[in-house]
């Protein structure tokens, strides 16, 4: 119990504080805490190093390589799939096919690409082999009635009977190419999907001022724990700060602060005129669970219907039979992928991102990943997500007892 519960320091929490208010690692941790602590044969885990911090994050790994029981877990943490695991599994989201890979994350992704690039050539040449069979038929049946032509001079006999020859070689060309149609229609290889495009829908200026965001001096207690004292951040228009430091330092706290969304006890926030702040909540908690997909997105925007849904289709993030899914019935997954669409149709200059890379699928994790960095404004982004953070680049600030190590 102690390794555990050292190993995944939890002991500073006060013993009354609700659970609700704790941070999203103490929330994690506090659940794989009672988990381990049983010490299964068989280990089910869902997300394990969602919001953990990096301390966490590696006991985690050490604790389940030596671990002597099976592990099955869910997981979209790149560099722990490279560490823990010997085989995935994925299931598709649409056809919902299981399908198996060996290996680490790098030997999935090695094999998806090689599987990627035959479905297109393979795509290719069945779809050329249906345009050059279809105009097989059609020359043929043209050369047919062709050669049905009624004869104009005295060889009328030799003409006919060289007529019906060529017509039984034709039609039989001609029944030949009809059948390998139909069975190429019968069971076509689908075309690949189209992949996500969320890159390409960040559009928006460049900030011109030079500060984009400040704040001075922020201080935030609760009641006698200060998690922020004293904090200045300054953030320039082509800032890309990744925040780090570990659970229940006040990170996220930090964030909504900057957006407003939380008053410090001391301190003030400063946003340049035409700053837009995109802000992405470390849960997505925020939406309305009886609304659908295209209500959600499309809400407090004036539009005709046909293009809000050209426009979610056109991200890849969803397809037609989703538009009127209710929230309610998403995965907390997908409701990431709508809190993404939804930020992309704000239309911000300003990104404040709170653990960007947890629950969307890798797939998706990739083309956000490549928005973010094409995105010209500043982004702050709070990770844990070792391999966004080496992606990523730009400056780290880390939070520690209350203040930032580089925020001035
Ligand atoms: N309403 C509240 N009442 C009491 N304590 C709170 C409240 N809200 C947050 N806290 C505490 O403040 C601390 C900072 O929380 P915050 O969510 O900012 O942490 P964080 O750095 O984002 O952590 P994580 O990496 O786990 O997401 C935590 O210890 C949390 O328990
Ligand atoms: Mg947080």
């Amino acid at each position: 119990m102690d390794t555990v519960l050292q190993g995944l320091r939890i002991s500073y929490l006060p013993r009354t504080q609700a659970v609700e208010t704790l941070s999203g690692g103490e929330k994690a941790r506090i659940g794989l805490a009672t988990l381990l602590l049983r010490s299964p044969d068989l280990l089910l885990l869902d997300e394990p190093t969602n919001h953990l911090d990096f301390a966490s994050m590696e006991w985690l790994e050490t604790y389940l390589s030596h671990y002597s029981g099976a592990i099955i877990m869910v997981s979209h943490d790149r560099q722990f799939l490279n560490r823990a695991v010997n085989q995935i599994f994925e299931i598709d989201e649409y056809n919902h096919h299981l399908k198996r890979y060996e290996g680490n994350y790098d030997a999935y992704t090695q094999t998806k690409a090689a599987e990627r690039a035959k479905w297109e050539e393979d795509y290719e040449r069945q779809q050329d082999e249906v345009k050059e069979l279809r105009k097989r038929i059609r020359e043929t049946a043209r050369q047919v009635g062709h050669t049905y032509r009624a004869p104009r001079d005295n060889d009328k006999y030799a003409r006919y009977f060289f007529a019906q020859r060529v017509d039984s070689t034709v039609s039989r060309n001609v029944r030949a190419a009809e059948e390998q149609l139909k069975r190429i229609e019968a069971d076509p290889i689908p075309r690949p999907p189209e992949l996500i495009r969320v890159s390409s829908y960040f559009r928006t200026e460049a900030m011109q001022s030079r500060v984009v965001l400040s704040a001075t001096d922020l201080t935030k207690c609760w009641g006698e724990r200060c998690i922020l004292s004293g904090v200045h951040v300054t953030v320039p228009p082509d800032a890309r700060i990744v925040l780090i430091g570990p659970n229940g330092t006040g990170k996220t706290t930090l964030l909504k602060i900057l957006v407003g969304l939380e008053t410090p006890d001391k301190g003030e926030v400063q946003a340049a005129t035409g700053a837009r702040i995109g802000y992405l909540p470390q849960e997505p908690t925020d939406l309305d669970l009886a609304k659908t997909v295209l209500e959600t997105y499309r809400y407090g925007h004036i539009g005709y219907e046909a293009d809000f849904v050209a426009k979610l289709i056109g991200y890849g993030l969803f397809r037609l039979e989703d538009m009127t899914k209710r929230v309610g019935q998403l995965s907390v997954g997908q409701r990431r992928k709508l809190e993404i669409a939804c930020l992309m149709a704000q239309g911000p200059n300003v990104l404040l991102l709170d653990e960007p890379t947890n629950y969307i699928s890798l797939d998706v994790l990739e083309a956000f990943e490549t928005a973010i960095l094409a995105f010209p404004g500043p982004v702050i982004a709070i990770s844990h997500d070792r391999w966004f953070i080496q992606r990523f680049g730009g400056k780290v600030w880390e939070l520690v007892d209350g203040k930032l190590t580089d925020g001035s």
